[in-house]
């Protein structure tokens, strides 16, 4: 009758004896492993966990952590894509600042910095809402010009291709080159509508004042995300140096991208990149576009013939620096899609 109670007892002790290998004892390596055989789970963890943090390594491996190592990788991804969609697409992913400029109402003009500025919130909603309407206009006029079975089936496919093919919107772009660094970010904008951004601005710039000379508020400089559907589809974005005498390119190596295909009698073509660096010096914007249009000859199925368009990085003449703004990039749907700088 006393060995049931003597078994039991055993059991009661156990748990406290086994779990206090914690402490600070001798025999706590000889403990770990006597508890350790016993409940065979805990070998089981070890391996798991030292799978985990090889498999962790190996992802982090190729990992870039600067700016060179980036641009190396995106260099590397862009000469080893299997095929050309896979570099438009990397094109679309990572084109940096190319896509910033804003074409505004209808064709603009080579080197004109017009750009859309407002305080007030209401008009900037409106303002998104005026442009869709007119990007629609455009559309329906397109398609009336070419008919509805060539532009709908084209616009479609590219759409799918170089878009999001669910929600029909670009996908999010990211400057590779981290740029202005000595500028404020605001990243908390990012995926946020332009009046919540803009909520956002006004409370960082009120809690921080000595950054911003006292200002309670800043401007709200509205660029949105260049798509093939924009006006200004067949320009060729020539991003300068500061002083915008040579073209740097938008991976500061002087090589050009353009991110869409070139459709001549209904066959898309890709072109370019071009390589504006001539021997270790870059090219002028003139000399670069020269030899961008030498390149590409032919006028494109909606009539136009390749163009340039030079842009400066904020600070130079032709596109100063402003104290009373923060730049503000948005996709169509009028979603911040890159955190806003003051500058
Ligand atoms: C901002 O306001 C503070 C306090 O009123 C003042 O001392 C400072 O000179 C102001 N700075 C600017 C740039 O106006």
């Amino acid at each position: 009758m006393g060995r049931p109670t003597a078994r039991v007892d055993r059991r009661r002790r156990r748990p406290p004896s086994s779990t206090s290998f914690g402490s600070a004892s001798n025999d706590c390596p000889a403990k770990f492993t006597a508890y350790a055989r016993r409940v065979g789970a805990v070998p089981l963890i070890v391996a798991t966990t030292c799978l985990l943090s090889i498999l962790i390594q190996v992802a982090f491996r190729n990992t870039p952590h600067t700016s060179e190592e980036m641009i190396q990788k995106f260099h590397n991804d862009y000469v080893n894509a299997r095929s050309m969609k896979q570099r438009r697409s990397l094109l679309q992913v990572r084109d940096g600042e190319q896509d910033a400029f804003d074409p505004e109402n209808g064709v603009i003009s080579e080197n004109l910095w017009r750009r859309q500025l407002s305080v007030v919130r209401t008009e900037n909603t409106l303002a998104v809402k005026r442009k869709e309407e007119r990007m629609k206009l455009r559309a329906d006029e397109r398609r009336a010009r070419f008919g509805e079975k060539h532009w709908a089936g084209r616009i479609t496919k590219e759409l799918s291709d170089e878009f999001g093919a669910d929600s029909g919107r670009p996908m999010k772009r990211m400057a590779i080159i981290p740029r202005y660094t000595d500028k404020h970010h605001f990243e908390d904008c990012v995926g946020t509508t332009i009046e919540e951004c803009q909520v956002i601005i006004d409370a960082y710039v009120q809690a921080h004042p000595e950054d911003f000379n006292n200002q309670t508020t800043l401007l709200m400089d509205i660029r949105k995300v260049r798509e093939l559907t924009d006006e200004s589809y067949y320009k060729v974005v020539l991003r300068t140096n500061i002083a915008g005498t040579h073209v740097y390119g938008i991976f500061d190596d002087g090589v050009v991208h353009y991110p869409w295909q070139w459709v001549v009698n209904n066959v898309p073509t890709e072109i370019g990149p071009w390589d504006c660096d001539d021997g270790g010096n870059m090219m002028s914007p003139a000399e670069c576009c020269t030899l961008i249009q030498n390149d590409v000859t032919s006028m494109d199925d909606q009539g136009n013939f390749l163009a340039c368009f030079v842009e400066e990085p904020v600070g130079g003449p032709n596109n100063p620096e402003r104290q009373d703004r923060a730049i503000v990039v948005t996709d169509g749907a009028g979603k911040v899609v890159r955190a806003p700088i003051a500058h």
